[in-house]
């Protein structure tokens, strides 16, 4: 158990591959339960091999009936290695057959302006999600930890992330690039299941500080991931637990 929720861990390759088929599963079962799968998924260098794993070796997968939404993204043309769905595009999406019209990544970049305040792209989003996923509830949400203790793309400090309304915001990184947009934890929260996947001896020190740290969400967001109990799996891989 890892603060009270349930926790897998393993070598990075098990891990991950235990965590595909969990997703698997949870696709299944959404859609015979509703008709369709409404996945989101987060950005970062830790999804990356879950990614190529779910192109490669999920041939039963029903990517059909899959909707597939960003957790985050970072407002920069999708074409930038930087770019969440750049990424999610071509480690996965080139690679299997999922309905054109179920890809929503985040609008960051309309008539040549990036992620701007007054384009409104992060309430669009918002829209698309109250009008397409039921109760704006996903049925799966991937997130993951950054070394500085952000989740999605809500970063240590700033609460209107943590509270506040099951929106789509726009957020400020520390890190290039420091435009976000982010699905608000409130939103997160609505998720039937939530996934944190945490890979590398790298993120050691920060598992290490949040789990000391008193579970008050003001400080980390990840303490503000509070979907329904049992809804919340941590998978952490052994480098990173026992470094
Ligand atoms: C982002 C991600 C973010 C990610 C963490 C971990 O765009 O920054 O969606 O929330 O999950 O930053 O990223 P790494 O796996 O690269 O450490």
């Amino acid at each position: 158990s890892f603060l009270g929720n349930s926790m897998v861990s393993d070598w990075a390759e098990s891990l991950i591959q235990t965590l595909g088929r969990d997703i698997q599963n949870a696709a299944e079962e959404s859609i015979k339960r509703s008709g369709v799968f409404h996945l989101a998924l987060s950005g970062g260098s830790s999804p990356l091999a879950l990614f190529q794993r779910l192109s490669r070796h999920h041939h039963g997968f029903p990517w059909k009936h899959t909707h597939l939404w960003l957790v985050d993204e970072r407002c920069v043309p999708f074409t930038e290695s930087d770019s969440n769905f750049g990424n999610i595009e071509k480690h996965l999406l080139q690679h299997v057959r999922i309905p054109y019209v179920n890809i929503h990544p985040m609008p960051v970049q309309r008539n040549q302006r990036l992620c701007d305040i007054e384009d409104m792209g992060n309430q669009t989003y918002a829209e698309d999600i109250f009008a397409l996923v039921g109760n704006a509830s996903f049925d799966f949400v991937l997130l993951g930890l950054g070394n500085d203790g952000h989740t999605a793309s809500i970063f240590p400090g700033k609460e209107d992330g943590i509270y506040g309304r099951s929106t789509v915001l726009l957020t400020e990184s520390p890190q290039k690039p420091h435009q976000r947009m982010s699905l608000s934890l409130p939103l997160i929260n609505k998720a039937q299941k939530v996934a944190i996947l945490v890979l590398g001896k790298g993120k050691h020190e920060i598992l290490t500080l949040i789990s000391r740290a008193e579970k008050t969400p003001k400080k980390w967001p990840i303490h503000g991931v509070n979907p329904t109990p049992g809804k919340l799996v941590w998978y952490i891989d052994y480098e990173t637990l026992l470094r």
